[in-house]
């Protein structure tokens, strides 16, 4: 493998965001008394959401977080899903939650979503939450996307007047992707499925984020030499979006996958869900 790029490494730049956090859930408890804590919600017992949820929860504890596990049974309605919502909205012990997706089909996932008080939504999936983000007000952006940044952040990757380039444009990934991209100054292509000449687009990216779904998707012949590629994708096997392969010979700063953007989603949740006891806690 001849590997020109610089890997952009997740996993130690996440260990570093949660070192952070732990010291401020210390000075939290230390002011207060007061334990940040996080809810998680996991409607029905699919394997890959259980594992995902215990992970988040394991990853609150380990910097002195506690966690809430609710388990809801798989014929759960979107009213007990609200109620249960509600209730965690209005208990002041509860910091943030988080609603793992996908719910069964019975569920209007999207009602139960904007069941949780923006304030508590530390994985950004609110409307509340996507307007706060949209205009640059403070609140809480969807994880990964602001993972994303915190990693290009670590690696002094200059945003502002250069070319980003999209390719997805889901809710909680392609979209805010590219909010918070135009936040910071950058301008911003949005790709998805219909777009037309797509590697010619990706060409002229100093900025690629893959938001796809699909195994090695970006090539190395659209990646422009130098570029910085952000790769969100996560398939079965640990298959990212980008052919790593291929793309890193042209590329200055690469994500790996595993070990590049994932670490950073979670990371990025329980810095979100300190700030959020920060706030409701008044802790400067
Ligand atoms: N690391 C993490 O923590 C994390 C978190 C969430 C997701 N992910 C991963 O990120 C990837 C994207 O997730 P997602 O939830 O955003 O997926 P999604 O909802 O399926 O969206 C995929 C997007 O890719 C676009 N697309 C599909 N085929 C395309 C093609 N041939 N050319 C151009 N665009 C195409 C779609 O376009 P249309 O809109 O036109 O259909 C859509 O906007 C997945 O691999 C997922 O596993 C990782």
């Amino acid at each position: 493998m001849t590997t020109t790029a610089t890997l952009m490494d997740g996993t130690r730049v996440s260990r570093e965001l949660m070192a952070a956090a732990k010291a401020r859930v210390e000075h939290i408890i230390a002011k207060t008394g007061v334990t940040p804590t996080l809810a998680t919600v996991l409607v029905g017992a699919d394997p890959a959401s259980v594992t995902y949820t215990q992970m988040k929860r394991r990853r609150c504890e380990s910097i002195g977080m506690k966690s809430v596990k609710v388990e809801l049974g798989e014929d759960t309605t979107t009213v007990q899903l609200v109620e249960t919502i509600t209730r965690l909205g209005e208990d002041p012990a509860v910091h943030g939650i988080l609603l793992q997706h996908p719910s069964p089909p019975q569920v209007d996932e999207r009602a139960a979503f904007e069941a949780i008080p923006v304030g508590k939504d530390v994985d950004g999936v609110t409307f509340g939450s996507f307007a706060h983000m949209w205009f640059g007000h403070p609140g809480f952006a969807s994880c990964t996307p602001e993972g994303i940044m915190r990693l290009m952040d670590a690696y002094n990757v200059e945003v502002e007047g250069k070319h980003a380039v999209v390719i997805g444009r889901s809710a909680i990934l392609g979209k805010p992707m590219a909010g918070l991209l135009l936040n910071r100054n950058a301008t911003v292509t949005i790709c998805h499925s219909r777009t037309r000449d797509l590697g010619d687009v990706v060409k002229q990216a100093d900025i690629v984020v893959a938001a796809v779904g699909r195994p090695n998707f970006v090539q190395g012949g659209w990646v422009k030499p130098g570029a910085v590629v952000m790769d969100a994708g996560y398939n079965e096997g640990n298959i990212g979006d980008v052919d790593f392969e291929a793309v890193a010979p042209h590329a200055g700063l690469i994500t790996p996958v595993p070990g590049g953007v994932g670490p950073m989603t979670i990371a990025t949740l329980i810095e979100q869900t300190v700030t959020a006891a920060e706030r409701q806690l008044g802790v400067a």
